[in-house]
């Protein structure tokens, strides 16, 4: 790269009027790379009110030891309709860069579309010589509206040959609709909703019926969403607003899905809605990537956009037999501003590409004596190390949940090792350990296997590098080794994990397979229920004081928890519990809100229904399980968990 330039980049446009969650901060200085998501420091997921990412920009200012004056370049994305003037003359003086003038009159100040930077990520990152690109999202931003952009690339040449659907409204809407329609937020739930689609069952009836709503656009290159907002504004969903697990969207916003789809969905499982509405974007999607490729005859295929989160999808990418599919670590808008950084590098200083692809550890780190500091100040209990890996191998297989903090954070949505919780894949039990006593999330979440990178084959018969997480695979061989890790259909999202961009997560797996026999550990991202992925020591910490992990392994110190610690002794529930409830629900629904086909529904559900047992009275206003009887006066799927639970019989000891 550019010795004498240091570009600092940051999405999305200080004072942006218009959605800009996932708001971001990249430096390129020389060769070195820092690139840090504000939510993951302020521990604020999907926040779309935070304006600019200042603590990741002094930390990467702070690292590189630079002064804002002496960044020569400045690149943000689009400005839409802020006054970029008034904006950025207050935002250079209010952080003591150089001049707005001097910098305008030098032409130092830089404007990325969102497309082009999720494009300039995986282009950048690839490593490949050409290839096709493919950007697709909700709709891009404000500034440049569109969901689906692609072309070609080359060198540094990158070639738009379309933008489509301007405002949105083609596939990654369409999910956004199926996951409101059973229940999930469309935007944030949208990986639940794929996760469990996996216990549904793809209805034909169903199928040909959405079919008419997501409709392939007459070249061919994109599809169209048919159905439209609802336009009853959702209430606040007060119930979440818990200010230090703050879920900014999931407060502001419920599940408001379109009359029109609602009058589709309401006969089907919340388990067979989703199945068939990933099958279904799964199909068109595959359709328009063929018929790009097609126009482009090439065999690499790039993809970024927050769509391509959708790990399944990719999978059906991987088996177009393609001599390359990548997905970059960060596809979602958290890597837009090291895209757009990487495009000025690429389009304006010419500088050429990388012939590897590019690490994902480009984010905070800590060295040892600030740590300590810490440990001392808590007066934790603590040892040091310089092999934290075999103690963690160690610790691992006697069942323990550690939290392993190394190097730098990892850019993206999956934590690869750097921010991680690791658990011992070999044994179920740590897949519901993990889920509801440490994470707390939903019960269908399937976890990741962080696998020996030359290892990978003795899983899945692919031969990929998947060191981001990014496809969904099934796993072929010795599975009854790591039941923790794998989905319910025999589908797992393997990690491949590369001695050289970090050795020590390398380390250890290696370590555990010595003892084990088995090249892979349970890896799930650094957090609690309702916060962002960790980036600080002093967070660490808090999910050990929490209970939320049984020892902290951070760089080179074993943290072991106080005697006091908070330990969650609640019996574990059993999968087909939740199985029931998520079957039941759209029935319950129905009943409750006495929709005039009731009837039609109960009818269509009767064999279910017959065989858990379950009776309705005339006015449906109970229900009976056997001979228990329930009132339906549930708010939510959670209050229905908390009101069947303590008389269902499904609890179980595992
Ligand atoms: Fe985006």
């Amino acid at each position: 790269m550019k010795k004498n330039k240091t570009i600092a980049s940051i999405y999305p446009f200080p004072f942006f009027i218009g959605e800009g969650h996932d708001v971001n901060f990249s430096l390129v200085n020389g060769n070195k790379i820092f690139s840090n998501e504000e939510g993951k420091i302020n521990q604020i997921v999907h926040n779309n009110l935070d304006k600019f990412p200042q603590k990741s920009m002094l930390s990467g200012l702070k690292e590189n030891k630079i002064q804002p004056k002496d960044i020569t370049d400045w690149v943000f994305g689009g400005k839409g309709t802020v006054q970029e003037k008034q904006a950025l003359k207050y935002f250079f003086n209010k952080f003591k860069a150089k001049d707005y003038k001097v910098l305008k009159r030098n032409k130092k100040i830089h404007y990325v579309n969102h497309h082009l930077a999720h494009a300039s990520l995986g282009v950048w990152g690839c490593g490949l010589k050409e290839g096709t690109f493919i950007s697709l999202d909700d709709g891009g931003d404000e500034s440049y509206p569109y969901d689906t952009v692609w072309g070609k690339f080359k060198g540094n040449n990158i070639k738009t040959f379309q933008k489509a659907n301007k405002f949105g409204w083609g596939i990654t809407r369409f999910h956004n609709l199926i996951c409101e329609s059973v229940g999930y937020l469309g935007n944030v739930d949208n990986g639940k909703v794929m996760g469990l689609a996996a216990y549904g069952k793809v209805n034909d009836e169903l199928y040909n019926k959405l079919k008419k709503y997501l409709v392939l656009s007459n070249d061919g290159f994109s599809a169209k969403c048919l159905f439209r907002r609802n336009k009853t504004q959702s209430n606040y969903n007060y119930a979440k607003l818990k200010i230090d697990s703050f879920q900014q969207y999931k407060i502001i916003h419920q599940p408001n899905p379109p009359e029109e789809l609602k009058r589709i969905t309401k006969f089907f499982s919340n388990l067979d809605v989703a199945a068939t509405g990933q099958k279904l974007v799964e199909d068109i999607t595959v359709q328009t990537i063929k018929n790009i490729l097609n126009k482009t005859k090439s065999k690499n295929l790039v993809c970024s956009g927050g769509f391509f989160q959708n790990v399944s999808l990719n999978k059906r990418l991987l088996d177009l037999n393609l001599k390359k599919v990548y997905v970059p670590s960060a596809p979602n808008d958290a890597g837009l501003s090291l895209g757009a950084a990487m495009y000025v590098h690429m389009k304006k200083f010419k500088t050429k590409r990388p012939s590897k692809e590019m690490s994902p550890f480009l984010g905070l780190s800590y060295n040892n004596h600030e740590i300590e500091e810490l440990l001392k100040e808590y007066k934790l209990k603590y040892r040091k190390t310089k092999k934290p890996w075999l103690t963690c191998a160690k610790l691992l297989t006697k069942g323990k949940i550690i939290g392993w903090f190394q190097g730098k954070s990892e850019l993206g949505p999956r934590s690869l090792g750097a921010r991680s919780v690791l658990a011992d894949p070999r044994k179920k039990i740590n897949k519901a350990k993990v889920n509801q006593l440490l994470k707390k999330r939903d019960w269908f979440m399937p976890y990741a296997p962080s696998v020996l990178e030359e290892k990978l084959n003795f899983f899945v018969k692919e031969k990929i590098s998947c060191p981001y997480m990014s496809f969904a695979i099934k796993v072929s061989k010795n599975a009854k080794l790591i039941p923790a890790a794998i989905h319910v259909d025999n589908s797992c999202r393997p990690q491949s994990v590369n001695k050289n961009t970090n050795f020590k997560f390398y380390n250890l797996i290696k370590e555990f397979y010595k003892i084990t026999g088995v090249p892979a550990v349970l890896n799930t991202s650094f957090n609690r229920h309702g916060i962002a992925t960790i980036a600080t020591p002093r967070q660490a910490i808090d999910h050990l004081f929490n209970g939320c992990i049984d020892i902290l392994i951070i760089e080179d110190f074993i943290v072991f928890p106080r005697k006091n610690k908070v330990t969650n002794s609640k019996n574990l529930l059993s999968e087909k519990y939740y199985i029931f409830i998520e079957k039941f629900l759209h029935i319950l629904l129905a009943a409750r809100e006495k929709d005039k086909d009731i009837k039609k529904i109960l009818h269509k559900s009767k064999f279910f229904l017959k065989s858990k047992n379950v009776k309705f009275n005339k006015n449906f206003s109970y229900f009976k399980i056997g001979n228990k009887s329930f009132k339906i006066d549930f708010k939510n799927r959670t209050d229905l968990y908390k009101k069947i639970m303590p008389k269902y019989n499904y609890i179980v000891n595992e």
